[in-house]
């Protein structure tokens, strides 16, 4: 199999940001696609920037022209974009497409959240099978950084927590950083990562962990934790959100489902060992978790 070369990446956001820095760090030629050409920062040597407007066929056609590898970072809101642009790597001969997925958790037809990835999931497989593109798809867990910057498992800035069983389920999680390595690692295993989902992380948490690592930030400070049944909090949930995307219950239904204990949360079979991606020691968690204190 010839080797992955040059790389057109899709967003500069929380993702794409870090991503580019791996990529070019293993000397991968980059270009940016944006729909901007005002990049709140310039971009760093080796990369280069092409405005796209993502509803035009054409410009996406010429945008990706020479990139054997297209990686798509963009935001959830930009996930129907993801077909036409699949179409246009397709025209323009692109081997390997990595969607816009970075998934914590298997997806669940049942959770319409997940309506919009699954689609993109077959349209790839439907194009892979007929040996028309190739695709990687990677979960890495939940972010470190969305944890310890969000009230997703514990409201820091609250002091209050609603544990769901006890707190005892274990979830799989990774930095940013991680997920970008192992992209950039897939690429030099291009048989291995073929059509398929790839996960990677960095540990395994819980909410009981998360928790005391909150309250270690905060000492002799009073937290109040309200104990929640998950299974019955997920199917209500999944109930009321009926046939909508619902960006207000969503949050709710992610960390119900996350902290369940099912749903794959915890990562049984990863590809880490693959793509040479070390686990966090319990230190490095807990030196990312005093963030909190400042
Ligand atoms: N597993 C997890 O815990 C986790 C956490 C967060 C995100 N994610 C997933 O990771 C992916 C990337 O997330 P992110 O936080 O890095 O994304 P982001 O920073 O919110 O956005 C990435 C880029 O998408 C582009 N974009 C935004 N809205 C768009 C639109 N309507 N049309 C076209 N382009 C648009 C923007 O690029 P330009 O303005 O330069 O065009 C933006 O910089 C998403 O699929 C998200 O669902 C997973």
């Amino acid at each position: 199999m010839s080797p992955l070369q040059k790389v057109a990446l899709l967003g500069r956001g929380k993702l794409g940001t870090v991503l580019l820095t791996e990529l070019l760090n293993a000397n991968y030629p980059v270009t940016v696609l944006s729909r901007t050409t005002t990049p709140a920062t310039s971009l760093p040597p080796g990369a280069t920037l092409h405005q796209v407007d993502y509803t035009s066929f054409e410009d996406l056609k010429t945008a990706l022209t020479g990139h054997d590898t297209i990686i798509s970072t963009l935001a959830y809101s930009a996930m129907p974009l993801q077909k036409p642009i699949i179409d246009a790597a397709i025209a323009v001969g692109a081997k390997r497409f990595i969607p816009a997925e970075y998934g914590a958790m298997e997806i669940d037809p049942r959770i319409t959240y997940y309506k919009e990835p699954l689609e993109i999931r077959a349209y790839l497989a439907e194009k892979a099978e007929r040996n028309e593109i190739e695709y990687a798809i990677f979960h890495a867990g939940v972010w470190m950084e969305v944890i310890f910057s969000t009230p997703l498992i514990v409201d820091f800035e609250h002091r209050g927590v609603r544990v769901f069983d006890g707190g005892v389920h274990g979830f799989s999680v990774s930095r940013v950083r991680t997920l970008a390595r192992a992209i950039v690692a897939s690429l030099e295993k291009r048989e291995e990562t073929r059509n398929r989902v790839v996960r990677v992380h960095d540990a395994v948490l819980t909410q009981r962990g998360v928790l005391e690592m909150a309250k270690k930030c905060t000492p002799g400070e009073e937290w109040v934790e309200i104990s929640v049944d998950a299974r019955k909090e997920v199917e209500e949930l999944i109930e009321k959100t009926g046939e909508r995307v619902d960006d207000l219950l969503w949050p709710g239904l992610f960390a119900a489902v996350l902290m369940s204990g099912g749903f794959g949360a915890q990562y049984r079979d990863v590809d880490n060992e693959l793509l040479g991606i070390e686990m966090m020691s319990e230190e490095e968690i807990e030196e990312f978790s005093s963030g909190w204190k400042s």
